[in-house]
């Protein structure tokens, strides 16, 4: 062989490399997109086959001492216990409100300190750190009450996941609810949330940052929401639809309309064009209609949709926060002329 011809040889042999690499990184860039929220590493980090090595337990409860209750789908650990830093990976919902806690809030219970501070989830309570006590509330109806039904299930108390929960499926009972979930059986579910109608589930529509805005929104890492249009509020794939499963009458037209007066806060409604919000990702987030959810950059949503509307969680958050009514901001801040630009005064400009 010449030189001449071993040098191209060379040369095809390095073309083809990058050619191969760059497929290699374009194909991960897709597939850990496409596949949101699916979980990676090996087996043992999350699974134990027969809760037993040497005679030892190998599963580990919320505090990290080991368990000889083998858990549903052989996992580890519990959901409280991986989602208090025992999985890599695994967002904390324990953290420091404000400091290292997330877009939902915090369970941690120095913060969630009163019973209206956040949702009383039992699985706390079984774990031992819910501070505040259990609450049943009958305002739950059957997750798959459509948004606005009387069916209710009477005194119940909240479960992270499955019927009587947020996340998972809603329509059988137990652990299972969240089955799948984590290997991306939903990728498009955003946080493993659906409706479930009582007859079909929706996916709800989101687009999360992969820190799970830890420490606060900014500008440069946020959830992207999704709103369902006003007019047509029967797609229920958004944030609100969510939550309107069991608080029926804080959503959709019938119940904040009257005639041409609103009668509760509304919600999906557009911010007119006449004001001015102030864009604060972290005590003042919007929703959207057209947001751009294949978009790997969640800031594509904001600026260049120009159509901001409201969603529950443009005031609240869904775990639990240090305000009452599980508020982003203190309510006791919002004074009509005090000059505060975030809250309700985010996007009320004419009370500021
Ligand atoms: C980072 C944690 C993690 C790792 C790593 C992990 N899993 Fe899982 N896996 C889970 C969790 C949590 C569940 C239970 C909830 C769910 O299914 O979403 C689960 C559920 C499952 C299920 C039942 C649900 C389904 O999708 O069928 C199977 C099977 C499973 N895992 C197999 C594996 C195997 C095999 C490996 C290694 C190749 C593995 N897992 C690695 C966390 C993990
Ligand atoms: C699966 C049913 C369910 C869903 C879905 C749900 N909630 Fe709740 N919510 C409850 C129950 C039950 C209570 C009362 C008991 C409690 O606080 O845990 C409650 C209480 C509240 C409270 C009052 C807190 C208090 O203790 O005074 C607020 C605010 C709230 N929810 C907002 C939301 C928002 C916002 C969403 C959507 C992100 C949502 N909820 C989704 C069931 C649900
Ligand atoms: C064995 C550990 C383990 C258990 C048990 C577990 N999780 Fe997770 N969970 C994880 C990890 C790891 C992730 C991060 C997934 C990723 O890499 O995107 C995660 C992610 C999540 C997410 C965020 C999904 C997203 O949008 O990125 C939710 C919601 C969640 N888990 C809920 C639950 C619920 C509810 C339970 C119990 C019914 C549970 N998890 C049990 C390890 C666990
Ligand atoms: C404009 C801000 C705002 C929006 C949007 C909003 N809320 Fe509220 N919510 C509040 C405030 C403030 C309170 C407490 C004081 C009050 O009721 O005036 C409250 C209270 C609540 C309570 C407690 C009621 C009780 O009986 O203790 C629930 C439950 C609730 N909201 C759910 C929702 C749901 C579900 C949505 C979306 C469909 C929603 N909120 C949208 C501001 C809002
Ligand atoms: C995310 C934006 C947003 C936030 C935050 C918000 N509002 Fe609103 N609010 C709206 C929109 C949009 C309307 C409907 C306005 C319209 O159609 O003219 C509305 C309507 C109202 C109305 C009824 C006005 C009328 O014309 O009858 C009141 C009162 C109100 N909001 C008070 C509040 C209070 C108090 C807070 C804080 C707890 C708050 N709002 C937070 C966007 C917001």
């Amino acid at each position: 062989m010449n030189k001449k011809k071993t040098q191209k040889l060379k040369e095809v042999n390095n073309l083809r490399k990058t050619l191969i690499t760059t497929f290699i990184v374009l194909l991960s860039v897709t597939l850990t997109y496409g596949l949101a929220g699916a979980v990676t590493g090996t087996c043992s980090q999350c699974h134990t086959m027969h809760n037993s090595q040497d005679g030892s337990s190998m599963a580990r409860d919320f505090n990290n001492n080991p368990m000889s209750s083998p858990q549903s789908n052989l996992t580890v650990s519990t959901c409280l216990g991986c989602h208090n830093g025992q999985a890599t990976g695994a967002p904390v919902i324990f953290g420091t409100y404000g400091t290292d806690s997330l877009a939902g809030g915090t369970f941690r219970n120095n913060d969630f300190s009163s019973d209206a501070k956040g949702h009383n989830v039992k699985d706390l309570n079984d774990a031992g750190v819910l501070g505040v006590g259990l609450e049943t509330d009958n305002i739950i109806a059957t997750p798959g009450n459509g948004g606005d039904s009387t069916i209710t299930v009477g005194l119940q108390e909240l479960t992270c996941a499955g019927e009587l929960g947020c996340h998972g499926n809603h329509d059988v009972a137990g652990d299972t609810t969240v089955t799948g979930f984590h290997h991306g059986t939903y990728p498009n579910a955003y946080r493993f949330l659906r409706h479930w109608d009582g007859a079909s589930y929706t996916d709800i529509k989101g687009k999360g940052t992969d820190t799970y805005e830890e420490g606060g929104a900014t500008a440069t890492d946020h959830n992207v929401y999704y709103a369902m249009s006003d007019d047509s509020a029967t797609s229920n794939d958004s944030i609100s639809a969510f939550c309107s499963m069991c608080h029926g009458e804080f959503h959709n037209q019938t119940d904040t309309i009257s005639g041409s007066t609103w009668i509760r806060h509304p919600t999906e409604v557009l911010i007119p064009g006449a004001w001015t919000p102030t864009v604060d990702y972290d005590r003042n987030p919007f929703a959207f209609t057209g947001a751009d959810y294949t978009d790997v950059d969640t800031n594509a949503a904001y600026g260049t949709d120009d159509n901001p509307r409201v969603a529950c969680i443009s005031c609240h958050r869904a775990h639990a926060t240090t305000q009452d009514d599980i508020l982003r901001f203190a309510y006791s801040d919002m004074t009509a002329g005090g000059g505060n630009t975030w809250g309700c005064l985010g996007c009320h400009d004419a009370q500021r």
